[in-house]
């Protein structure tokens, strides 16, 4: 009881000190920043905004001091805290850069919003769809200025292949295929409970998220294969892969699809983590079909290389398979291939260094359409990797028989599973029952966020949210 007037006192300061913190930048105000989580990507964004013109990195913030002093080593001058409040309620901090786990994203993105801030927001931008929508009414409502980490939005090289599409040197787009192959060992599975390390307030690192033992080996980053704290492969490589998709093929017009399935298992590991390592996914998109695929095994058992498509040997990559031929890139660029499989066309590009830059840029026009990644767009994008995790979740125990007779006529839902079974038997990987779950082709209304019709069940709907910890609590109301 306590804890939630709490909560409800902090929201209603919140809300009131929005309106006094909020300043409106001129093109020579020095901006303050904060950087609030500073693992491998909080570190380096910290230094992406710090070189910034004009930007003074003034507060690092993280639960764990370990993490605190190592930042601190490369950004001597900024203030230093544990608790990512106390840069909440800093009035001199006019923006945050939010890089901590993903089940922090919103609240404390949603609490800046609140608090007169500016944010940038690392992918995915939320935990769970609804949370999503949350941040974005939070940014409409306090009229801030809010990015999604999905830096290849800023690269040059999204508007250049755009182009190359619209010339029609390829003909139409036919189908899109999302590719992601790495390798990923066990995370381990311990008997007991692992201890956070002893520089760690787990109270605010764990926030959000529910307090659960902590069965695998590695405290820091691992948190990304369980459910609890993470949304998996697809979650992690899915925002950056999807967004491409959204942007380059789609234009931002289709903001989520209208019918999902999945399939997959956490396969060949037996370890802690409870995230597939091997996911397949079909986006009906009301347009060209899409099909995710994302493994974390390697080409074959004992062999160190990533599985690798027919189309392109590489991990992170979109192929846009046109009339006349293909288009097969990552965040760096790609080329383009004709009929017959010869190169017609190459693209490069700097991999969204601007993307800090254009932040800042937004935030002294105090025009949110001047941000390249907008977050109501990251949060679509993210939200496709959560409707492919809640179609995974969802599944039922399935053979590669079953699998190809749900959606017989489909053809690339035909390669992807076929693709997968030999990608098990070259690892070696015989299924046992429960191994590979499959699921229904789950309806979506893409106006309201949510499943509808037969697929809007109990089970279906839970997962499209979460129970946060009290006093870490997402505001139903704003
Ligand atoms: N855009 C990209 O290319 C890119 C690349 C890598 C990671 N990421 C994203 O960045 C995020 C961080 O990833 P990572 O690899 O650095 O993970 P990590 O586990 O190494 O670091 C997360 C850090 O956040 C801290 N943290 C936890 N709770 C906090 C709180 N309440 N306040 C402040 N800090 C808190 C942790 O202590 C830790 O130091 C993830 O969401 C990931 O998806 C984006």
């Amino acid at each position: 009881m306590l804890t939630s007037r709490r909560s409800f006192l902090r929201t209603a300061t919140l809300a009131t000190s929005a309106l006094s913190a909020s300043r409106v930048m001129g093109a020579n105000d020095r901006i303050r920043v904060a950087s609030i989580g500073l693992g491998g990507q909080g570190r380096g964004n910290a230094g992406r905004i710090a070189s910034v013109p004009g930007v003074e990195l003034a507060m690092l913030c993280d639960p764990d001091t370990a993490a605190l002093d190592q930042a601190k080593s490369s950004h001597p001058g900024a203030t230093t805290v544990q608790d990512l409040r106390k840069v909440i309620d800093a009035k001199d901090i006019d923006a945050v850069v939010v890089s901590t786990g993903n089940y922090w994203h919103v609240l404390a993105a949603l609490w800046a919003c609140q608090a007169g801030k500016d944010v940038y927001v690392e992918k995915p931008i939320s935990h769970n769809i609804w949370e999503g929508r949350q941040l974005v009414q939070a940014a409409r409502k306090y009229k801030r200025i809010v990015q999604g980490g999905t830096q290849q939005r800023s690269c040059p090289v999204q508007a250049e292949i755009k182009a190359f599409l619209d010339s029609g040197k390829l003909g139409k787009v036919k189908w899109v295929r999302c590719n992601h192959y790495s390798i990923r060992p066990s995370i381990g599975k311990r008997a007991a409970t692992l201890a956070p390390p002893t520089t760690c307030d787990y109270h605010l690192w764990l926030g959000p998220a529910q307090d659960l033992p902590i069965l695998r080996e590695k405290f820091h980053y691992d948190w990304h294969w369980n459910w609890n704290t993470g949304n998996g492969e697809l979650g992690n490589w899915g925002p950056h892969i999807l967004d491409d998709l959204r942007n380059i093929v789609f234009r931002d017009k289709i903001t989520l699809p209208r019918r999902v399935m999945a399939g997959g298992g956490r396969l060949g590991l037996g370890d802690a983590g409870e995230t597939p390592n091997t996911h397949f996914v079909y986006y009906d998109t009301g347009d060209v079909p899409v099909i995710m695929d994302v493994h974390n095994l390697p080409r074959a058992r004992d062999v160190k290389a990533n599985d690798f498509y027919r189309r392109r040997r590489s991990s992170a990559f979109l192929i846009i398979e046109c009339e006349n031929g293909y288009y097969a890139g990552g965040r760096g660029g790609g080329k383009a291939y004709d009929a017959a499989g010869k190169e017609i066309a190459g693209f490069s590009g700097d991999g969204g260094k601007g993307h800090a830059a254009n932040f800042i840029e937004a935030m002294r026009s105090g025009k949110s359409s001047d941000l390249n990644a907008e977050i109501e767009q990251i949060h679509y994008s993210s939200a496709w990797c959560h409707l492919g995790n809640i179609a995974y979740r969802l599944g039922r125990n399935s053979g590669f028989e079953q699998a190809k007779a749900s959606l017989k006529d489909l053809e690339q839902w035909q390669e992807v599973t076929g693709d997968c079974e030999a990608h098990l038997a070259a690892n070696q990987i015989t299924l046992q029952p429960g191994d590979l779950q499959v699921s229904p082709l789950l309806e979506i209304d893409p106006a309201r966020e949510t499943f509808t019709g037969a697929s809007a069940t109990p089970e279906a709907l839970a997962l499209l949210r979460r129970e946060y910890r009290k006093g870490f609590e997402v505001p139903e109301a704003l």
